[in-house]
């Protein structure tokens, strides 16, 4: 396939990136430092007039695009309806996007009553640790769910994947998804893993316009 990879210095992005070229597709990279990138793929810089030449012609877009500190909150949302724009204007209609787990209950202009409690997090998450994590993340997770909204409403074929803390470790193929909802005492999943997945939503059609939970 031929893909564009948004991100591909990030975490993820260089994950999905490693995996991809080892697939055999046909990567290119949106990055703002092309230095930092891990293959030599082709590599456009981040800038809203270089999107349409980056995406034109693409099978798929893959995004880790998110805030590497709070402070640059507000980059998902922004870059993702830049990106949806550029897919827009360009005709290509498949993105796979990176959320959070605590986002399904986090409102937004497009959601403003999301349910109070994911159907998939049990006492534990439910009543301690996805209100702290909300409470710390507030502004990054605004972010996320604005660009959930983005997405939405773009027409467009989206997959947002809903990890819950990342790992560096190594990929294992066998961790667990659920449509619209997190895994049950899913704490953890790998970059690695989560990239592995957003390949693999690529040859699932079923996975267009939902949101998946991944976890361990
Ligand atoms: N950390 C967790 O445990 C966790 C859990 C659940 C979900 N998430 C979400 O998953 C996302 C991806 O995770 P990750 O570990 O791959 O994140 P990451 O390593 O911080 O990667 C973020 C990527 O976004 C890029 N980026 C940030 N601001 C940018 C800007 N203004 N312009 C252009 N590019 C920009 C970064 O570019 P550079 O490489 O140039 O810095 C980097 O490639 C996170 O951002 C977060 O929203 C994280």
């Amino acid at each position: 396939m031929k893909l564009t990879i948004v991100a591909a210095t990030g975490g993820i992005g260089r994950q999905a990136l490693e995996q991809a070229v080892a697939a055999g597709h046909d990567v290119t990279a949106v990055v703002r430092n092309p230095g930092n990138l891990s293959r030599a793929v082709r590599a456009v810089a981040v800038d809203p007039a270089a999107l349409e030449p980056a995406v034109a012609g693409a099978d798929a877009v893959l995004s880790g695009l998110g805030p590497r500190s709070s402070a640059e909150a507000g980059v998902a949302s922004r870059g993702t309806r830049a990106i949806v724009a550029a897919m827009r204007a360009t005709g290509v209609r498949r993105i796979v996007v990176v959320s959070a787990a605590p986002i399904s209950t986090v409102p937004a202009p497009g959601r403003p009553k999301p349910p109070r409690h994911d159907p998939g997090d049990g006492f534990l998450m439910r009543n301690l640790l996805s209100p702290l994590t909300k409470a710390a993340l507030r502004k990054p997770y605004a972010d996320l769910a604005l660009m959930e909204d983005v997405l939405r409403d773009s027409g467009l074929d989206w997959t947002v994947l809903r990890p819950p803390r990342l790992t560096d470790k190594p990929p294992t193929g066998t961790y667990r998804t659920a449509y619209g909802q997190n895994l049950r005492r899913g704490l953890l999943v790998s970059r690695a893993d989560v990239a592995h997945l957003m390949l693999r939503v690529l040859e699932q059609p079923e996975t267009i316009k939902q949101t998946i939970g991944i976890a361990n």
